[in-house]
């Protein structure tokens, strides 16, 4: 669909702001198309925190959710992190409270502690190293230890990690409610329909999604797999913002969004929490320089230490 005159007037507007304030715009997979076409960076969760950590920009606007921008924040502390609308938090993070968290992993001593990069920087910074969907069994198989490996905040990937490396972990009962709102029987019906598509999926999501698909990797994983990937169509579940770039990579495939619970008209998912920023709330956020995502000094000490382990092993 062709963008509106209105929408083509404002992302104008955003890119003279970026060019005059040397601010750059960090985007996920999961925001609208007209974000991702004004967005320096479209990425997973891992690219993001790479370029983040790397960017020599003034500004740096995380068109994403609160966690992402946090993450921004700690491995970049100079720079001014922005956040179009501070309210995008997300279910993954806030199913995790330092509070709880911090009692859970003193019943373990010395198990070393993994955390999934969604969640926040109090959790973050009771970490011995974060992961990503990217490097999540990379992070796993790397640590040397005789004690099972606590890991955080998402059940799902969990189970998933478990499986993948056989390895010995206590696990927090954590979800995405995007994730785990995929129906299977409506997934199986779509598939009798397009017998011939692939079932790929996203980690977050449930076992019994993850036992039907042929692919199971984070955004970009998927991304690049139906690049490669012979096959000429795909049923894919995960947030349905994915679908934008991908399409745009193999624009002669069919993808087809996996179907939730719920009876919306596209019958795809979509995270209300990714949703909230807009373009309208990017371009103000740019001019006002406001909101500011902050870190506390302590956490952001504790946290980048997490954080670091992660991207040492990923460069
Ligand atoms: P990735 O893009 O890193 O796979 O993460 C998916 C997600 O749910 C981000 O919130
Ligand atoms: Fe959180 Fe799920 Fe939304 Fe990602 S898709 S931000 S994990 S609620």
């Amino acid at each position: 669909m062709k963008p509106s005159v209105e929408t083509l007037a404002i992302s104008d507007s955003i890119r003279v702001l970026k060019e005059r304030k040397n601010a750059i715009i960090l985007a996920h997979y999961y925001q609208t198309p007209e974000i991702q076409e004004v967005a320096d960076v479209v990425g997973d969760s891992l690219q993001m925190a790479q370029h983040a950590a790397q960017s020599t920009a003034d500004i740096i606007v995380v068109a994403g959710v609160y966690f992402m921008a946090e993450t921004a924040k700690i491995l970049n502390p100079t720079r001014k992190v922005l956040l179009p609308d501070l309210s995008a938090g997300c279910s993954l993070a806030d199913s995790c409270p330092p509070e709880q968290f911090k009692e859970f992993i003193k019943a373990y001593p010395g198990s070393p502690v993994v955390t999934y990069i969604n969640c926040s920087a109090e959790i973050k910074a009771m970490s011995d190293v974060v992961c990503t969907s990217s490097n999540a069994v990379k992070v796993i198989n790397s640590i040397q230890t005789d004690k099972p490996i606590i890991f955080a905040p998402d059940v799902n990937l969990g189970r998933y990690l478990i499986q993948q490396t056989g390895r010995d972990m206590i696990l927090w009962d954590g979800s995405c409610i995007v994730h785990e709102n995929f129906s299977i029987d409506k997934i199986l019906d779509l598939h009798a329909s397009y017998p011939d598509a692939k079932f790929i999926a996203h980690p977050e999501s449930q076992p019994h999604i993850l036992r039907i698909a042929s692919y199971i990797g984070s955004t970009k994983g998927m991304i690049d797999f139906v690049k490669r990937d012979h096959h000429h169509q795909y049923i894919v579940a995960t947030e349905a913002g994915i679908l934008y770039q991908m399409q745009k990579e193999v624009p002669h495939k069919l993808l087809i969004p996996a179907p939730s619970f719920e009876d919306n008209a596209c019958s795809c998912s979509e995270c209300p929490y990714m949703k909230l920023n807009s373009l309208e709330k990017l371009e103000a956020c740019l001019a006002d320089e406001t909101p500011e995502v902050h870190v506390a000094q302590p956490i952001r000490n504790k946290a980048v230490l997490a954080l670091d382990a992660m991207l040492m092993q990923t460069v």
